[in-house]
């Protein structure tokens, strides 16, 4: 019997993406089935139970979802953070979790660069504003995203310097940037500060008024990250601390501390929703990117970008 794909979205891949893993999937004789914009989880329940193998974006997939997929092999999130996923529930219940790596990295820089101008320029009021060219930019954590911001930044004529305590010195200074040996010092030295770590137990709340408040007069923070890698108290203090600082954002933060933010004017900037990913070019490249996983995966019994093995 053939195998089921379920493509299983809350947030739609475009229409293109969508049909070109589709056409990839039944290609190789798989049936494919969509779920996507669903509202209630009791959906997400019922569509898992005869999948062989989920494409997911930032969907929760917890153990009652997994529990309810009796023929599950594989999950596939179609991005990069994984945190969304119960890697180890899935791995007890001999489940394989992948990512596509780097295949919407290059949207995300792009929105990084878009937030920057349109707050550098005071939101298009018209008033003079500032420019990027020969400003500090500090890139925590060089990973795909990191490394994408990076290229761009050097079109912009900026002076960049990276922190990531998984590559050498000599491994960012070979990507193009300056390695600078601790959180601490990058954050002190960067006019602006591109976050690009992952949510993980050690990340969770570690950006917080002490990194915020060292950073030089006139600072910005952009986060395309995840909104859990603040601590939304110590943001909060800071840029009330610190009228010069600003925070920019497509990863809204809790209600509270979104409201207490809004007060402080043009100084803070989120998209009405997350946005990073959201380009026709980087759904597509994910969503193919991972049809032909799955296919790698069952056919030929390869894990390409497994993360919980
Ligand atoms: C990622 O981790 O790849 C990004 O955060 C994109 O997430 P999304 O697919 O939910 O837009």
């Amino acid at each position: 019997m053939s195998k089921t794909i379920l493509i299983a979205t809350q947030k739609p891949f475009s229409a293109d993406a969508k049909a070109q893993a589709t056409a990839i999937l039944e290609e190789a004789g798989y049936q494919v089935r969509v779920l996507e914009s669903y509202e209630d989880e009791a959906d997400l329940l019922a569509a898992v139970t005869e999948a062989d193998a989920l494409i997911v974006r930032s969907d929760e997939i917890h153990t009652g979802v997994l529990d309810a997929a009796k023929s599950l092999k594989l999950v596939v999130r179609a991005g990069a953070g994984y945190d969304s996923i119960d890697t180890d529930a899935a791995k007890e219940r001999g489940v394989a979790v992948m990512n596509t790596p780097g295949q919407n990295a290059n949207a995300v820089a792009e929105l990084v660069f878009g937030m920057l101008v349109f707050s550098a320029r005071g939101q298009f009021d018209g008033k003079p504003g500032t420019e990027l060219m020969g400003k500090r930019l500090g890139i925590h954590a060089l990973g795909n995203v990191g490394k994408n911001v990076l290229r761009v930044a050097k079109g912009f004529g900026m002076e960049v310097s990276a922190h990531d305590p998984f590559l050498s010195d000599d491994q960012i200074r070979a990507a193009g940037a300056t390695p600078v040996g601790s959180v601490e010092e990058l954050y002190a030295g960067s006019d602006v500060l591109s976050l690009h770590i992952p949510a993980t137990d050690e990340t969770k709340g570690s950006i917080g008024k002490a990194l915020l408040t060292s950073m030089p007069e006139g600072a910005v923070l952009v986060n395309t990250a995840r909104a859990e890698v603040i601590d939304e108290a110590g943001l909060v203090e800071a840029l009330k601390e610190r009228t010069d600082l600003r925070y920019l954002t497509d990863i809204a933060p809790s209600d509270e501390t979104d409201a207490a933010l809004q007060e402080l004017g043009k100084r803070y900037y989120r998209t009405p929703k997350k946005m990073g990913a959201q380009t026709e070019e980087a759904n597509t490249n994910a969503a193919t990117a991972g049809a032909r996983q799955i296919i790698a995966f069952f056919e030929k019994g390869e894990r390409p970008n497994v993360v919980n093995d």
